[in-house]
Protein backbone atom coordinates (compact mmCIF):
# COMPACT_ATOMS: atom_id res chain seq x y z
CA UNK A 1 0.00 0.00 0.00
CA UNK A 2 1.39 3.17 -1.11
CA UNK A 3 -0.26 5.12 1.79
CA UNK A 4 -1.34 4.56 5.17
CA UNK A 5 -3.87 6.32 7.07
CA UNK A 6 -0.38 6.60 9.31
CA UNK A 7 1.44 8.13 6.86
CA UNK A 8 -1.26 10.56 5.80
CA UNK A 9 -1.59 11.89 9.68
CA UNK A 10 1.63 12.40 9.86
CA UNK A 11 2.65 14.10 6.57
CA UNK A 12 -0.25 16.74 7.20
CA UNK A 13 0.38 17.61 11.00
CA UNK A 14 4.60 17.46 9.89
CA UNK A 15 3.33 19.81 7.25
CA UNK A 16 0.94 22.40 9.03
CA UNK A 17 3.94 22.61 11.55
CA UNK A 18 6.51 24.02 9.02
CA UNK A 19 4.50 26.60 8.43
CA UNK A 20 4.05 27.55 11.67
CA UNK A 21 1.05 26.03 12.76
CA UNK A 22 0.20 24.79 16.48
CA UNK A 23 -0.50 20.81 17.06
CA UNK A 24 -3.67 20.13 18.62
CA UNK A 25 -4.87 17.21 19.93
CA UNK A 26 -7.82 15.82 18.98
CA UNK A 27 -10.83 17.09 21.42
CA UNK A 28 -13.07 14.09 22.78
CA UNK A 29 -16.24 12.92 20.46
CA UNK A 30 -18.43 14.56 22.70
CA UNK A 31 -19.20 18.63 22.22
CA UNK A 32 -19.03 20.53 25.39
CA UNK A 33 -21.72 22.78 25.32
CA UNK A 34 -23.80 22.32 22.21
CA UNK A 35 -27.29 20.79 22.59
CA UNK A 36 -27.50 20.93 18.81
CA UNK A 37 -25.49 17.73 18.30
CA UNK A 38 -24.70 14.61 20.00
CA UNK A 39 -21.00 14.09 18.69
CA UNK A 40 -18.60 16.01 16.80
CA UNK A 41 -19.03 15.58 13.42
CA UNK A 42 -16.57 17.75 11.85
CA UNK A 43 -12.89 18.99 12.57
CA UNK A 44 -14.13 22.65 13.11
CA UNK A 45 -16.79 21.91 15.48
CA UNK A 46 -14.70 21.90 19.15
CA UNK A 47 -13.36 25.22 17.34
CA UNK A 48 -16.78 26.87 16.95
CA UNK A 49 -16.13 29.51 20.00
CA UNK A 50 -12.74 30.23 18.18
CA UNK A 51 -13.93 31.06 14.53
CA UNK A 52 -16.56 33.45 16.44
CA UNK A 53 -14.41 35.02 17.63
CA UNK A 54 -12.87 33.86 20.74
CA UNK A 55 -9.15 34.16 21.55
CA UNK A 56 -7.58 30.38 21.72
CA UNK A 57 -4.67 29.51 23.77
CA UNK A 58 -2.30 27.99 21.50
CA UNK A 59 -2.74 30.64 18.73
CA UNK A 60 -4.19 31.82 15.38
CA UNK A 61 -2.85 28.84 13.55
CA UNK A 62 -4.05 25.42 14.59
CA UNK A 63 -3.91 21.98 12.90
CA UNK A 64 -5.13 18.53 13.73
CA UNK A 65 -6.27 15.23 13.53
CA UNK A 66 -10.21 15.18 14.84
CA UNK A 67 -11.87 12.38 15.96
CA UNK A 68 -15.67 12.82 14.16
CA UNK A 69 -18.58 10.77 14.71
CA UNK A 70 -21.78 10.82 11.77
CA UNK A 71 -24.13 8.27 12.80
CA UNK A 72 -26.85 10.01 9.93
CA UNK A 73 -26.52 7.15 7.57
CA UNK A 74 -25.44 4.08 9.80
CA UNK A 75 -27.95 2.30 6.96
CA UNK A 76 -25.50 2.92 4.64
CA UNK A 77 -22.51 1.42 6.42
CA UNK A 78 -21.00 -1.49 4.71
CA UNK A 79 -21.21 -0.36 1.42
CA UNK A 80 -17.55 1.58 0.37
CA UNK A 81 -17.76 4.57 1.53
CA UNK A 82 -20.24 5.28 4.64
CA UNK A 83 -17.96 4.92 8.03
CA UNK A 84 -19.60 5.95 11.58
CA UNK A 85 -16.44 6.95 12.52
CA UNK A 86 -13.70 8.70 11.14
CA UNK A 87 -10.72 10.87 11.71
CA UNK A 88 -10.79 14.47 9.76
CA UNK A 89 -7.54 16.21 9.31
CA UNK A 90 -7.75 20.33 9.27
CA UNK A 91 -5.98 23.36 9.46
CA UNK A 92 -7.44 26.48 10.65
CA UNK A 93 -6.68 30.19 10.44
CA UNK A 94 -8.33 32.03 13.18
CA UNK A 95 -8.35 35.66 11.59
CA UNK A 96 -5.12 35.14 10.25
CA UNK A 97 -4.04 34.41 6.67
CA UNK A 98 -6.49 33.70 4.10
CA UNK A 99 -7.04 32.59 0.35
CA UNK A 100 -3.86 33.36 -0.90
CA UNK A 101 -2.14 31.17 1.32
CA UNK A 102 -4.63 28.55 2.07
CA UNK A 103 -4.89 28.02 -1.57
CA UNK A 104 -0.66 28.19 -2.08
CA UNK A 105 -0.62 25.94 0.81
CA UNK A 106 -3.04 23.02 -0.11
CA UNK A 107 -1.27 22.94 -3.80
CA UNK A 108 2.23 22.30 -2.28
CA UNK A 109 0.40 19.80 -0.13
CA UNK A 110 -1.03 17.80 -2.73
CA UNK A 111 1.44 18.10 -5.61
CA UNK A 112 4.48 17.90 -3.26
CA UNK A 113 4.12 16.37 0.06
CA UNK A 114 1.67 13.70 -1.30
CA UNK A 115 3.11 14.03 -5.14
CA UNK A 116 -0.34 13.86 -6.79
CA UNK A 117 0.20 14.98 -10.40
CA UNK A 118 -1.25 17.98 -11.34
CA UNK A 119 -3.16 16.40 -13.94
CA UNK A 120 -5.45 14.45 -12.04
CA UNK A 121 -6.51 17.60 -9.88
CA UNK A 122 -9.74 19.51 -10.42
CA UNK A 123 -11.62 22.35 -8.07
CA UNK A 124 -14.50 23.92 -7.24
CA UNK A 125 -15.11 27.23 -6.04
CA UNK A 126 -18.56 29.29 -5.16
CA UNK A 127 -20.41 30.24 -7.56
CA UNK A 128 -21.97 33.42 -5.96
CA UNK A 129 -25.17 34.33 -4.68
CA UNK A 130 -26.72 37.14 -2.44
CA UNK A 131 -24.50 36.36 0.11
CA UNK A 132 -21.27 36.47 -1.58
CA UNK A 133 -19.95 37.39 -4.45
CA UNK A 134 -18.62 34.58 -7.14
CA UNK A 135 -15.59 33.45 -5.97
CA UNK A 136 -13.18 34.61 -8.76
CA UNK A 137 -10.50 35.52 -6.27
CA UNK A 138 -10.02 31.73 -5.50
CA UNK A 139 -10.08 30.65 -9.25
CA UNK A 140 -7.51 33.11 -9.73
CA UNK A 141 -5.29 31.83 -7.12
CA UNK A 142 -5.80 27.94 -8.46
CA UNK A 143 -4.65 29.36 -11.71
CA UNK A 144 -1.80 30.82 -10.50
CA UNK A 145 -0.94 27.78 -8.62
CA UNK A 146 -1.19 25.63 -12.04
CA UNK A 147 -4.14 24.32 -12.36
CA UNK A 148 -5.85 24.81 -15.61
CA UNK A 149 -9.00 27.08 -15.64
CA UNK A 150 -11.44 24.00 -17.02
CA UNK A 151 -10.17 22.16 -13.74
CA UNK A 152 -11.85 24.95 -12.15
CA UNK A 153 -15.83 24.66 -12.00
CA UNK A 154 -17.96 27.41 -10.35
CA UNK A 155 -20.48 25.53 -8.14
CA UNK A 156 -23.30 26.45 -6.11
CA UNK A 157 -24.66 26.93 -2.48
CA UNK A 158 -25.56 23.19 -2.75
CA UNK A 159 -21.94 22.24 -3.36
CA UNK A 160 -19.72 24.92 -2.37
CA UNK A 161 -20.79 26.54 0.83
CA UNK A 162 -20.11 25.52 4.16
CA UNK A 163 -22.44 25.50 7.59
CA UNK A 164 -22.09 23.28 10.84
CA UNK A 165 -25.66 23.16 11.31
CA UNK A 166 -28.81 25.50 10.51
CA UNK A 167 -26.92 28.20 12.59
CA UNK A 168 -23.12 29.25 13.63
CA UNK A 169 -20.20 29.50 11.90
CA UNK A 170 -20.16 29.03 7.85
CA UNK A 171 -18.96 30.48 4.17
CA UNK A 172 -17.97 29.83 0.54
CA UNK A 173 -15.56 26.83 -0.04
CA UNK A 174 -13.08 25.45 -2.74
CA UNK A 175 -13.20 21.82 -2.83
CA UNK A 176 -10.27 20.01 -4.23
CA UNK A 177 -10.67 16.62 -6.28
CA UNK A 178 -8.57 13.70 -7.12
CA UNK A 179 -9.17 11.85 -10.42
CA UNK A 180 -9.21 8.26 -9.46
CA UNK A 181 -10.27 6.30 -12.99
CA UNK A 182 -8.40 5.68 -15.55
CA UNK A 183 -6.11 7.97 -17.42
CA UNK A 184 -5.70 11.95 -16.08
CA UNK A 185 -9.62 12.18 -16.10
CA UNK A 186 -11.70 14.62 -18.31
CA UNK A 187 -10.55 17.62 -18.96
CA UNK A 188 -13.23 20.04 -18.32
CA UNK A 189 -14.04 19.72 -14.45
CA UNK A 190 -17.53 21.77 -15.10
CA UNK A 191 -19.25 19.01 -17.25
CA UNK A 192 -18.22 15.88 -15.44
CA UNK A 193 -17.86 17.29 -11.53
CA UNK A 194 -20.70 14.74 -10.64
CA UNK A 195 -18.69 11.72 -12.08
CA UNK A 196 -17.73 9.35 -8.86
CA UNK A 197 -14.63 9.00 -10.38
CA UNK A 198 -13.64 12.24 -9.08
CA UNK A 199 -13.23 11.90 -5.42
CA UNK A 200 -13.63 15.14 -2.90
CA UNK A 201 -10.48 14.93 -0.69
CA UNK A 202 -9.85 17.99 0.74
CA UNK A 203 -12.23 21.40 1.81
CA UNK A 204 -10.73 24.88 2.42
CA UNK A 205 -13.84 26.41 3.80
CA UNK A 206 -13.56 30.74 3.95
CA UNK A 207 -15.65 30.81 7.09
CA UNK A 208 -16.87 34.66 7.22
CA UNK A 209 -20.31 34.37 8.79
CA UNK A 210 -22.46 33.46 11.14
CA UNK A 211 -25.91 32.78 10.90
CA UNK A 212 -28.66 33.11 13.39
CA UNK A 213 -31.29 31.27 14.12
CA UNK A 214 -33.76 33.90 11.97
CA UNK A 215 -31.30 32.21 9.43
CA UNK A 216 -29.86 36.05 8.86
CA UNK A 217 -26.02 35.99 7.87
CA UNK A 218 -23.59 38.26 10.02
CA UNK A 219 -20.10 38.88 9.06
CA UNK A 220 -17.62 37.33 12.00
CA UNK A 221 -15.45 39.51 13.99
CA UNK A 222 -12.86 37.91 11.57
CA UNK A 223 -12.02 35.58 8.59
CA UNK A 224 -11.20 32.24 9.33
CA UNK A 225 -9.91 29.51 7.24
CA UNK A 226 -11.47 26.20 8.26
CA UNK A 227 -10.22 23.01 5.77
CA UNK A 228 -11.13 19.20 6.80
CA UNK A 229 -9.59 16.38 4.47
CA UNK A 230 -11.33 12.56 5.94
CA UNK A 231 -8.57 10.60 6.28
CA UNK A 232 -9.86 7.09 5.41
CA UNK A 233 -11.71 8.47 2.33
CA UNK A 234 -8.38 10.27 1.24
CA UNK A 235 -6.35 7.12 1.70
CA UNK A 236 -8.13 4.60 -0.45
CA UNK A 237 -8.30 7.05 -3.42
CA UNK A 238 -4.58 7.99 -2.83
CA UNK A 239 -4.08 4.24 -3.15
CA UNK A 240 -6.51 3.26 -5.89
CA UNK A 241 -8.79 1.54 -3.82
CA UNK A 242 -12.65 2.14 -4.20
CA UNK A 243 -13.32 1.31 -0.72
CA UNK A 244 -12.55 2.76 2.44
CA UNK A 245 -12.71 -0.87 4.06
CA UNK A 246 -9.79 -2.28 2.04
CA UNK A 247 -7.83 0.46 3.62
CA UNK A 248 -5.20 0.15 6.25
CA UNK A 249 -7.15 1.25 8.88
CA UNK A 250 -9.60 -1.51 8.48
CA UNK A 251 -6.97 -4.41 7.71
CA UNK A 252 -6.00 -5.39 10.93
CA UNK A 253 -9.89 -5.41 12.38
CA UNK A 254 -11.08 -7.36 9.45
CA UNK A 255 -8.12 -9.97 9.48
CA UNK A 256 -9.13 -10.31 12.76
CA UNK A 257 -13.17 -11.37 11.52
CA UNK A 258 -11.94 -13.50 9.17
CA UNK A 259 -9.88 -15.36 12.10
CA UNK A 260 -13.09 -15.33 14.17
CA UNK A 261 -15.58 -16.39 11.40
CA UNK A 262 -15.55 -18.95 8.12
CA UNK A 263 -17.90 -16.98 6.59
CA UNK A 264 -16.69 -15.51 3.69
CA UNK A 265 -19.49 -14.53 1.56
CA UNK A 266 -21.03 -11.83 4.00
CA UNK A 267 -18.75 -9.01 3.13
CA UNK A 268 -21.16 -6.28 4.40
CA UNK A 269 -22.06 -7.91 8.07
CA UNK A 270 -18.11 -7.64 8.49
CA UNK A 271 -18.06 -4.38 7.33
CA UNK A 272 -21.02 -3.77 10.22
CA UNK A 273 -19.12 -5.16 12.74
CA UNK A 274 -15.57 -3.54 11.94
CA UNK A 275 -17.04 0.19 11.49
CA UNK A 276 -19.45 -0.56 15.02
CA UNK A 277 -16.92 -1.51 17.14
CA UNK A 278 -14.75 0.70 15.88
CA UNK A 279 -16.74 3.53 16.49
CA UNK A 280 -17.70 2.20 19.96
CA UNK A 281 -13.88 1.78 21.14
CA UNK A 282 -13.84 5.64 20.45
CA UNK A 283 -17.13 6.69 22.44
CA UNK A 284 -16.24 4.61 25.01
CA UNK A 285 -12.56 5.94 25.31
CA UNK A 286 -14.13 9.08 26.51
CA UNK A 287 -15.86 7.30 29.41
CA UNK A 288 -19.53 7.19 27.62
CA UNK A 289 -20.98 3.68 28.85
CA UNK A 290 -24.05 2.28 27.17
CA UNK A 291 -26.98 3.32 28.61
CA UNK A 292 -30.74 4.76 27.33
CA UNK A 293 -29.78 7.95 27.09
CA UNK A 294 -27.84 10.42 24.45
CA UNK A 295 -24.61 8.91 23.36
CA UNK A 296 -24.71 6.04 25.48
CA UNK A 297 -28.06 4.89 23.53
CA UNK A 298 -26.04 5.36 20.00
CA UNK A 299 -23.63 3.58 21.38
CA UNK A 300 -26.18 0.32 22.98
CA UNK A 301 -27.34 0.58 19.65
CA UNK A 302 -24.05 0.42 17.48
CA UNK A 303 -23.02 -2.48 19.63
CA UNK A 304 -26.13 -4.45 20.04
CA UNK A 305 -26.44 -3.84 15.88
CA UNK A 306 -22.51 -5.28 15.81
CA UNK A 307 -23.69 -8.52 18.22
CA UNK A 308 -26.23 -9.01 15.54
CA UNK A 309 -23.71 -9.08 12.74
CA UNK A 310 -21.78 -11.05 13.91
CA UNK A 311 -23.99 -13.68 14.63
CA UNK A 312 -25.27 -13.19 10.65
CA UNK A 313 -21.39 -14.07 9.93
CA UNK A 314 -21.66 -17.32 12.09
CA UNK A 315 -19.21 -15.92 15.14
CA UNK A 316 -19.59 -18.27 18.09
CA UNK A 317 -18.98 -16.71 21.76
CA UNK A 318 -18.23 -13.25 22.57
CA UNK A 319 -16.24 -11.45 20.42
CA UNK A 320 -16.54 -7.39 20.87
CA UNK A 321 -13.59 -7.34 23.15
CA UNK A 322 -11.42 -9.43 20.83
CA UNK A 323 -12.27 -6.61 18.11
CA UNK A 324 -12.27 -4.25 20.42
CA UNK A 325 -8.29 -4.84 21.38
CA UNK A 326 -7.48 -4.25 17.33
CA UNK A 327 -8.58 -1.32 17.23
CA UNK A 328 -7.31 0.17 20.52
CA UNK A 329 -3.87 -1.23 18.73
CA UNK A 330 -4.52 0.92 15.53
CA UNK A 331 -5.54 4.26 17.31
CA UNK A 332 -4.00 3.84 20.48
CA UNK A 333 -1.01 5.65 19.37
CA UNK A 334 -3.06 8.94 17.54
CA UNK A 335 -5.52 8.78 20.29
CA UNK A 336 -3.69 8.23 23.42
CA UNK A 337 -7.01 8.48 25.43
CA UNK A 338 -8.02 4.85 23.28
CA UNK A 339 -4.93 3.46 25.21
CA UNK A 340 -5.40 4.95 28.70
CA UNK A 341 -8.69 4.06 28.74
CA UNK A 342 -8.74 0.63 27.64
CA UNK A 343 -10.06 -1.23 30.72
CA UNK A 344 -13.00 0.90 30.83
CA UNK A 345 -13.77 0.41 27.23
CA UNK A 346 -13.22 -3.61 27.44
CA UNK A 347 -15.44 -4.13 30.60
CA UNK A 348 -17.85 -2.17 29.42
CA UNK A 349 -18.30 -4.11 26.35
CA UNK A 350 -18.07 -7.72 27.86
CA UNK A 351 -21.04 -6.17 30.27
CA UNK A 352 -23.22 -4.89 27.42
CA UNK A 353 -22.32 -7.85 25.26
CA UNK A 354 -23.44 -10.58 27.96
CA UNK A 355 -26.37 -8.45 28.80
CA UNK A 356 -27.58 -8.15 25.08
CA UNK A 357 -27.27 -11.88 24.63
CA UNK A 358 -29.23 -12.37 27.48
CA UNK A 359 -31.86 -10.28 25.50
CA UNK A 360 -31.62 -12.57 22.25
CA UNK A 361 -32.28 -15.46 24.33
CA UNK A 362 -34.96 -14.27 25.92
CA UNK A 363 -36.53 -12.62 23.41
CA UNK A 364 -36.16 -15.78 21.02
CA UNK A 365 -37.89 -18.13 24.25
CA UNK A 366 -41.02 -15.45 24.20
CA UNK A 367 -40.81 -15.61 19.95
CA UNK A 368 -41.25 -19.57 20.52
CA UNK A 369 -43.73 -19.54 23.09
CA UNK A 370 -45.88 -17.70 20.98
CA UNK A 371 -45.49 -18.86 18.07
CA UNK A 372 -45.63 -22.53 19.51
CA UNK A 373 -49.32 -21.18 21.29
CA UNK A 374 -50.71 -20.19 17.88
CA UNK A 375 -50.01 -22.54 15.70
CA UNK A 376 -51.35 -25.38 18.27
CA UNK A 377 -54.43 -23.12 18.48
CA UNK A 378 -54.77 -23.08 14.59
CA UNK A 379 -54.32 -26.93 14.67
CA UNK A 380 -56.61 -27.46 16.97
CA UNK A 381 -59.33 -25.83 15.36
CA UNK A 382 -58.18 -27.12 11.77
CA UNK A 383 -55.91 -29.90 11.72
CA UNK A 384 -55.10 -30.29 8.06
CA UNK A 385 -53.06 -26.61 8.58
CA UNK A 386 -49.78 -28.86 9.35
CA UNK A 387 -47.70 -27.71 7.13
CA UNK A 388 -48.78 -24.39 6.23
CA UNK A 389 -47.05 -20.90 6.50
CA UNK A 390 -47.71 -19.43 9.65
CA UNK A 391 -48.64 -15.68 9.25
CA UNK A 392 -48.09 -12.96 12.35
CA UNK A 393 -48.98 -9.71 12.61
CA UNK A 394 -46.51 -7.21 12.40
CA UNK A 395 -48.14 -5.85 15.41
CA UNK A 396 -47.15 -8.60 17.73
CA UNK A 397 -43.72 -8.78 15.87
CA UNK A 398 -43.59 -5.05 17.58
CA UNK A 399 -44.55 -5.45 20.72
CA UNK A 400 -41.60 -8.71 21.08
CA UNK A 401 -39.61 -5.82 19.93
CA UNK A 402 -40.43 -2.87 22.12
CA UNK A 403 -40.94 -4.99 25.12
CA UNK A 404 -37.94 -7.49 25.00
CA UNK A 405 -35.83 -4.91 22.75
CA UNK A 406 -35.29 -8.40 20.35
CA UNK A 407 -34.84 -6.54 17.33
CA UNK A 408 -36.90 -7.06 13.92
CA UNK A 409 -34.39 -8.60 12.21
CA UNK A 410 -33.94 -11.32 14.45
CA UNK A 411 -37.86 -11.66 14.01
CA UNK A 412 -37.53 -11.87 10.85
CA UNK A 413 -34.38 -14.66 10.55
CA UNK A 414 -36.43 -17.19 13.41
CA UNK A 415 -39.42 -16.26 10.75
CA UNK A 416 -37.31 -17.41 7.36
CA UNK A 417 -35.94 -20.68 9.59
CA UNK A 418 -39.83 -21.30 10.98
CA UNK A 419 -41.48 -20.51 7.60
CA UNK A 420 -43.73 -17.76 8.94
CA UNK A 421 -44.89 -14.74 6.92
CA UNK A 422 -44.21 -11.88 9.13
CA UNK A 423 -46.32 -8.85 8.61
CA UNK A 424 -43.06 -6.30 7.76
CA UNK A 425 -45.08 -3.89 6.67
CA UNK A 426 -47.83 -3.46 9.13
CA UNK A 427 -44.53 -3.94 11.71
CA UNK A 428 -43.07 -0.77 9.80
CA UNK A 429 -46.24 1.22 9.94
CA UNK A 430 -46.14 0.47 14.00
CA UNK A 431 -42.48 1.80 14.38
CA UNK A 432 -42.78 4.75 12.03
CA UNK A 433 -45.69 6.08 14.43
CA UNK A 434 -43.48 5.17 17.49
CA UNK A 435 -40.31 7.05 15.92
CA UNK A 436 -42.45 9.96 14.58
CA UNK A 437 -43.26 10.27 18.50
CA UNK A 438 -40.00 10.01 19.69
CA UNK A 439 -38.77 12.18 17.07
CA UNK A 440 -40.78 14.72 18.17
CA UNK A 441 -39.95 14.67 21.71
CA UNK A 442 -35.97 15.31 20.33
CA UNK A 443 -36.86 17.91 18.41
CA UNK A 444 -38.77 19.38 21.19
CA UNK A 445 -35.34 18.71 23.23
CA UNK A 446 -33.28 20.39 20.44
CA UNK A 447 -35.69 22.98 20.09
CA UNK A 448 -34.14 26.16 20.97
CA UNK A 449 -30.87 24.87 21.50
CA UNK A 450 -28.70 27.72 19.67
CA UNK A 451 -25.49 26.22 20.23
CA UNK A 452 -24.92 29.80 20.29
CA UNK A 453 -23.50 32.68 22.79
CA UNK A 454 -26.45 34.21 23.89
CA UNK A 455 -26.47 35.76 27.03
CA UNK A 456 -28.63 33.02 28.79
CA UNK A 457 -26.86 30.28 27.30
CA UNK A 458 -23.35 32.13 28.44
CA UNK A 459 -25.18 32.70 32.05
CA UNK A 460 -25.81 29.07 32.07
CA UNK A 461 -22.27 28.24 31.05
CA UNK A 462 -20.86 29.95 33.90
CA UNK A 463 -23.44 28.59 36.43
CA UNK A 464 -21.86 25.00 35.09
CA UNK A 465 -18.43 26.09 36.99
CA UNK A 466 -20.03 26.79 40.12
CA UNK A 467 -22.19 23.81 40.55
CA UNK A 468 -19.25 21.87 39.31
CA UNK A 469 -17.02 23.11 41.68
CA UNK A 470 -19.64 23.09 44.47
CA UNK A 471 -20.52 19.15 43.98
CA UNK A 472 -17.05 18.22 44.53
CA UNK A 473 -17.24 20.00 47.41
CA UNK A 474 -20.03 18.70 48.92
CA UNK A 475 -19.78 15.29 47.21
CA UNK A 476 -16.27 14.81 46.88
CA UNK A 477 -12.86 15.27 44.63
CA UNK A 478 -14.38 11.75 42.59
CA UNK A 479 -16.47 14.56 41.01
CA UNK A 480 -15.31 15.01 37.21
CA UNK A 481 -17.43 16.43 34.41
CA UNK A 482 -18.61 13.93 32.20
CA UNK A 483 -21.02 15.90 29.99
CA UNK A 484 -22.58 19.44 29.60
CA UNK A 485 -25.34 20.28 27.66
CA UNK A 486 -27.06 23.79 27.74
CA UNK A 487 -30.23 25.48 26.09
CA UNK A 488 -31.35 28.98 26.68
CA UNK A 489 -33.59 27.37 29.42
CA UNK A 490 -31.56 25.12 31.53
CA UNK A 491 -28.55 23.62 31.95
CA UNK A 492 -27.40 19.91 32.34
CA UNK A 493 -24.71 18.72 33.88
CA UNK A 494 -23.40 14.76 33.77
CA UNK A 495 -20.76 13.69 36.51
CA UNK A 496 -18.80 10.72 38.12
CA UNK A 497 -20.58 9.67 41.11
CA UNK A 498 -21.89 6.19 42.50
CA UNK A 499 -25.36 6.86 43.98
CA UNK A 500 -28.17 9.33 43.78
CA UNK A 501 -27.64 12.53 46.00
CA UNK A 502 -29.69 13.49 48.78
CA UNK A 503 -32.02 16.40 49.52
CA UNK A 504 -29.82 17.55 52.02
CA UNK A 505 -26.64 17.14 49.30
CA UNK A 506 -28.63 19.09 47.03
CA UNK A 507 -29.99 22.15 48.87
CA UNK A 508 -25.66 22.04 49.87
CA UNK A 509 -24.89 22.47 46.68
CA UNK A 510 -27.86 25.13 45.68
CA UNK A 511 -26.25 27.30 48.40
CA UNK A 512 -22.62 26.70 47.28
CA UNK A 513 -24.12 28.20 43.72
CA UNK A 514 -25.77 30.86 45.33
CA UNK A 515 -23.29 32.05 47.57
CA UNK A 516 -21.05 32.68 45.01
CA UNK A 517 -23.26 34.43 43.22
CA UNK A 518 -24.18 36.52 46.16
CA UNK A 519 -20.66 37.48 46.36
CA UNK A 520 -20.70 38.98 42.82
CA UNK A 521 -16.96 38.36 42.22
CA UNK A 522 -15.18 39.24 38.93
CA UNK A 523 -14.68 36.31 36.65
CA UNK A 524 -11.14 36.50 35.38
CA UNK A 525 -8.84 34.43 32.75
CA UNK A 526 -5.36 33.43 32.57
CA UNK A 527 -3.81 31.94 30.46
CA UNK A 528 -1.09 29.08 31.72
CA UNK A 529 0.31 25.78 30.41
CA UNK A 530 -1.22 22.55 31.60
CA UNK A 531 1.14 21.61 34.54
CA UNK A 532 0.27 24.65 35.76
CA UNK A 533 -2.88 24.88 35.77
CA UNK A 534 -3.10 21.21 37.25
CA UNK A 535 -0.92 22.16 40.19
CA UNK A 536 -2.97 25.38 40.67
CA UNK A 537 -6.09 23.13 41.14
CA UNK A 538 -7.86 24.12 38.45
CA UNK A 539 -10.69 21.63 37.28
CA UNK A 540 -11.88 20.53 34.54
CA UNK A 541 -11.13 17.57 31.65
CA UNK A 542 -7.42 18.27 31.11
CA UNK A 543 -7.37 15.23 28.17
CA UNK A 544 -8.04 16.72 25.33
CA UNK A 545 -6.85 20.25 26.06
CA UNK A 546 -4.77 21.97 23.02
CA UNK A 547 -1.34 22.28 22.96
CA UNK A 548 0.81 24.17 25.50
CA UNK A 549 -1.45 26.72 26.79
CA UNK A 550 -5.55 26.77 28.32
CA UNK A 551 -7.25 29.58 29.82
CA UNK A 552 -8.07 28.77 33.38
CA UNK A 553 -11.44 30.67 34.47
CA UNK A 554 -11.13 32.02 38.24
CA UNK A 555 -14.60 33.23 40.31
CA UNK A 556 -12.76 34.27 42.97
CA UNK A 557 -12.22 31.31 45.43
CA UNK A 558 -15.54 29.72 44.37
CA UNK A 559 -14.19 28.07 41.03
CA UNK A 560 -11.02 27.95 39.01
CA UNK A 561 -11.54 25.55 35.64
CA UNK A 562 -9.96 25.20 32.56
CA UNK A 563 -12.69 26.18 29.40
CA UNK A 564 -12.82 28.37 26.41
CA UNK A 565 -15.30 30.32 27.92
CA UNK A 566 -17.39 32.60 26.99
CA UNK A 567 -18.27 33.74 30.29
CA UNK A 568 -20.38 36.54 31.82
CA UNK A 569 -18.32 38.90 33.55
CA UNK A 570 -19.30 38.69 37.00
CA UNK A 571 -21.35 36.27 39.16
CA UNK A 572 -23.90 38.38 40.30
CA UNK A 573 -24.98 38.76 36.93
CA UNK A 574 -26.44 35.12 37.48
CA UNK A 575 -29.70 35.76 39.17
CA UNK A 576 -31.23 33.03 41.44
CA UNK A 577 -29.37 29.01 40.96
CA UNK A 578 -32.25 25.82 41.27
CA UNK A 579 -31.52 22.13 40.70
CA UNK A 580 -34.35 20.50 39.27
CA UNK A 581 -33.69 17.08 39.03
CA UNK A 582 -31.09 14.82 39.56
CA UNK A 583 -31.03 11.48 38.26
CA UNK A 584 -28.75 8.49 36.70
CA UNK A 585 -27.38 8.72 33.81
CA UNK A 586 -25.36 5.99 33.29
CA UNK A 587 -24.00 3.25 35.43
CA UNK A 588 -21.71 5.32 37.75
CA UNK A 589 -23.16 9.31 36.18
CA UNK A 590 -25.34 11.07 37.77
CA UNK A 591 -27.10 14.21 35.60
CA UNK A 592 -28.42 17.48 37.21
CA UNK A 593 -30.81 19.74 35.32
CA UNK A 594 -31.06 23.30 36.72
CA UNK A 595 -32.27 26.79 36.31
CA UNK A 596 -31.28 29.96 36.73
CA UNK A 597 -34.52 32.34 37.74
CA UNK A 598 -34.17 35.95 37.86
N1 LIG B 1 -15.78 22.10 8.13
C1 LIG B 1 -15.45 21.64 6.83
C2 LIG B 1 -15.81 20.19 6.62
O1 LIG B 1 -16.22 19.52 7.55
C3 LIG B 1 -13.99 21.82 6.58
O2 LIG B 1 -13.26 21.50 7.70
O3 LIG B 1 -15.70 19.71 5.54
Amino acid sequence: MKYTTDDLRTKWLDFWKSKNHVVIPSAGVIPDNDPTALFHNAGMHPLVPFLMGEKHPAGIRLANAQKCIRTIDIDEVGDDIHLTFFEMLGNWSLGDYFKKEQIAWSFEFLTKILKLPVEKIAVSVFAGDENAPRDEESAEFWQKQGIRRERIAYLDKKHNWWAKGDTGPCGPDTEMFFWVGDGNGPKNFQDTCEDPQWVEIWNDVFMQFNRSPDGKLTPLPQENIDTGMGLERTVAALNGLSSVYETDAFASILQKLSELSDNTENTTSKRIVADHLRTAVVILADKIAPSNLDQGYILRRLLRRAIRHGRKIDISGSFCKIIAKVVIEKLGKAYPEIKQNEAFILEELEREEVQFSKTLEKGEREFYRMYTKKRNKILHSDPSFAGNPLHIDGKWAFDLYQTYGFPIEMIEELGKEHEINIDIKEFEKEFKKHQALSRAGSEKKFKGGLGDHSERTTALHTATHLLHAGLRKVLGEHVEQRGSNITPERLRFDFSHPEKMTSEQIKEVEDFVNQAIQADVIIEFEEMSVDDAKSKNAIGLFEHKYGDKVKVYSMGEFSKEICGGPHVGNTGKLGKFKIKKEEASSRGVRRIKAVIEN
